[in-house]
């Protein structure tokens, strides 16, 4: 397994891999990598074959983290995710320095990234409709940051393939977006989300859950179960009268708060009034400090 830094490095080699006439397959992450992150890569060699190419890239992007956010603390461990890449088979492990990724020099959006001295890019992706609801209603620059360097990484990487997870629902389905809008030469595959056996979609973010915390923590997945069993019982229920009921359910526990819970069509992500079998739910809470976040089809 190789282990690339340099963009220049990593596009020359996926030059390479074109001209031999290798498939290149691409599983973006922020690292400290869990069974979730392994599954992607597990799909991705599937798809990609035996003389596939599998680059896995370990980035925390500081573009996507707000201000008031766990940048800083986000959870990293290079040489134990390294380990676990080499297990699975991965070809390269494409890890950038922020310096790599936002050279310093170049003039900043003000308006979205003053609160620190990176990302330092004058050119940014920015998807401006499924974006603005959900994640991008609580997170208001989180996705310009996640496109833009996913726009970055597909033209480093130069992959046929991408795979993003179930996990991220909002996020997989903007990235297949842009990947149309821009005309990107990549397929986007969408995996399952794997959870604990308790219920708990993994994440990196499931470190912080510390004591009782974890044990709260799956009420976001108690939560998508109960809507499930509404939607079994009475075949369409008011949008709002779910919202509020769940919204009840998962502030019982005593750390939980409630940012939003929604229902939507799975591949628009508009919004619908009436909750029925094959609506999509999202929800995100805090447990304690932590925010997490889940989803599934009803
Ligand atoms: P990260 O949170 O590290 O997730 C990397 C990929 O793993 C994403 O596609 C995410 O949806 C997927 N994933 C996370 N938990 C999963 C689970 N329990 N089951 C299946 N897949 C899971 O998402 C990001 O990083 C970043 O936004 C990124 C796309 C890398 C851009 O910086």
């Amino acid at each position: 397994m190789q282990i690339v830094t340099s963009v220049a490095a990593m596009q020359r080699l996926a030059r390479q891999w074109q001209h031999a006439g290798n498939r290149v397959g691409l599983v973006p992450t922020m690292g400290y990598l869990h069974e979730g992150h392994l599954s992607l890569v597990r799909v991705a060699r599937w798809h990609a074959g035996k003389t596939g190419k599998i680059v896995v890239s370990i980035y925390v992007n500081p573009a996507q983290f707000g201000p008031m956010e766990d940048f800083s603390r986000y959870p990293r461990d290079l040489k134990r995710d390294l380990n676990l890449c080499r297990a699975e088979g991965v070809n390269v492990v494409f890890a950038p320095s922020d310096r790599e990724m936002y050279p310093v020099g170049a003039s900043r959006r003000e308006d979205r990234t003053a609160w620190r001295a990176v990302p330092t890019l004058s050119t940014y992706v920015v998807e401006e409709n499924l974006s603005k609801t959900m994640e991008g209603a609580s997170r208001p620059t989180h996705f310009f940051g996640v496109t833009t360097v996913v726009a970055k990484l597909f033209n480093i990487v130069l992959p046929d393939m991408a795979v993003f997870g179930a996990k991220d629902w909002q996020q997989a389905t903007i990235i297949k977006r842009m990947t149309v809008d821009l005309n990107f030469p990549v397929k986007i595959i969408v995996a399952p989300t794997l959870r604990e056996t308790d219920g708990l979609a993994m994440s990196s973010r499931n470190k912080y859950l510390v004591g009782d915390l974890r044990r709260q923590a799956v009420v976001l997945w108690r939560a998508i179960q109960k809507a499930r069993v509404a939607v079994k019982k009475s075949k369409t229920i008011p949008a709002t009268q779910l919202k509020a009921n769940l919204g009840k359910f998962i502030e019982r526990e005593p750390s939980a708060r409630l940012d939003y819970v929604a229902f939507f069509e799975p591949d628009t992500l508009s919004s619908v009034s009436k909750v029925t079998r094959g609506t999509h739910m999202a929800l995100a809470a805090f447990i304690g400090k932590t925010r997490l976040i889940d989803n599934a089809r009803l």
